[in-house]
């Protein structure tokens, strides 16, 4: 993946940058060609000399100094690079970065390349925590510029939490399987539902559940990054929807079947993340009900079955995708749900587990498939698992 490719390492003044080194290493051996980029604080961390014999090209230290090297003047390596990682990104480099500052090389190229790039946080927890830095990287997310999310355990201002910088191989790891599903989705048509929904009692009163949208928004944002045409169709949930990715928001499974059903005949993909609501409230009040009686009954009727009427109108080319939260019993109703839905890739999460399921960022999963074949994933971020779901999509 990075044989051949001029990568720009930009380090930043965190004392992670002694791991850039390794990082630069590590780059090289994979093939790439690097330049590194020091930003006056990162000087005081390594000197420019090992980076420089560890790349075998020289290093740029300052904006104002003699040209050494003929093309190495911003413009032309942002121009010649495919590809920047900023490991370890500091708070104080990321908030120039959302703010479009150009005070330094590194700030500089980064405005004026097009490639990608990505950032690689490394300070201590509360700094990383802190809402201008979370709005920051939010900002340069939107804009599409990429996030190693940051490991957890011991920093080095002594305390504990999230913050460190993750080990060199992981943070190429992620690079390459980034740069590895680039663009496989072009050209196809995901359909993807989200969070739980939302079934009236009266006109301020639902009966809802936990689901809080996370694995469906990481599985439109995964697709929509390799390059699908991606139709959201959410129930109600804090989340914002990905850059580009259509959004339609519903509130009832009634309304979701319907908005399903519109996009279902173009969709090549149909991954039903949702946590619809099994019945509804057959009777909703038109006024506020009121607190008269010591029992109030509720009569609840089925809802339409979303996914199993999907299954039913698929047609051939059409990959269908479900979720089964269980907690218990796991694997024998999650098969039992792929037959009768007629799907193609069944995901199947015990929602009983601490690290899987409903709220929480990660997930850990079995996937199941009409062969019989059942695979079982490690925890891992609901984002790494969106593109592991479509890894084994496109295999499908
Ligand atoms: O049968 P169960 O609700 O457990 O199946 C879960 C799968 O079916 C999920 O993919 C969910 O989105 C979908 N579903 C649906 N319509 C319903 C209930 C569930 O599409 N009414």
């Amino acid at each position: 993946m990075l044989k051949d490719k001029n990568v720009i390492l930009g380090v930043t003044g965190g004392i992670a940058a002694y791991k850039s080194v390794e990082i630069a290493s590590r780059l090289r051996k994979a093939g790439a060609s690097v330049h590194v980029i020091m930003t006056a604080g990162a000087q005081n961390f390594v000197t420019s000399m090992t980076f420089r014999e560890i790349t075998g090209n020289p290093v740029i230290t300052t904006m104002w100094g003699e040209i050494t090297n003929h093309q190495v003047e911003h413009i032309a390596l942002a121009e010649l690079a495919d590809l920047m990682i900023i490991a370890p990104a500091t708070a104080n480099f990321i908030a120039k970065a959302a703010a479009g500052m150009a005070d330094d090389m590194l700030t500089t190229t980064v405005l004026a390349t097009k490639v990608p790039i990505f950032f690689a946080p490394a300070m201590n927890s509360n700094m990383y925590n802190n809402q201008l830095t979370q709005a920051n990287i939010k900002r340069l997310v939107e804009l599409g510029w990429r996030f190693i999310p940051p490991a957890s355990g011991h920093l080095a201002c002594g305390t504990d939490g999230i913050g460190r910088l993750p080990e060199p191989a992981e943070i190429l790891d992620f690079v390459e399987n980034e740069l590895s599903h680039e663009e496989d989705f072009i050209g196809k048509k995901l359909l993807v539902t989200a969070a739980g929904t939302y079934e009236p009692i009266d006109p301020v009163r639902y009966i809802g559940n936990r689901s809080s949208g996370k694995m469906g928004y990481a599985i439109a944002e995964a697709a929509k990054k390799r390059g699908a045409e991606v139709t959201l169709v959410s129930g109600p949930s804090a989340l914002t929807a990905p850059a580009g990715v259509k959004l339609v928001r519903v509130e009832t499974a009634a309304q979701m079947r319907q908005a399903v059903l519109e996009f279902f005949d173009e969709a090549d993909i149909i991954i039903k993340a949702a946590a619809v609501a099994d019945y509804r409230v057959r009777e909703v009040a038109d006024q506020k009900i009121k607190k008269n009686d010591d029992e109030l009954v509720l009569v609840l009727e089925k809802n339409p079955d979303i996914l199993f009427e999907l299954g039913q109108k698929k047609k051939s080319g059409q990959i269908l995708v479900g979720f089964a939260a269980e907690t218990q019993h796991l694997l024998e109703y999650a098969k039992a749900k792929l037959e009768k839905k007629n799907l193609d890739m069944i995901v199947a999460n015990d929602v009983s587990r601490k690290d899987a399921g409903f709220n929480v960022d990660t997930n850990a999963v079995k996937l199941l498939y009409r062969d019989g074949t059942v695979q079982e994933l490690p925890v891992m971020t609901k984002y790494k698992l969106a593109n592991e779901l479509l890894n084994m999509v496109i295999k499908l």
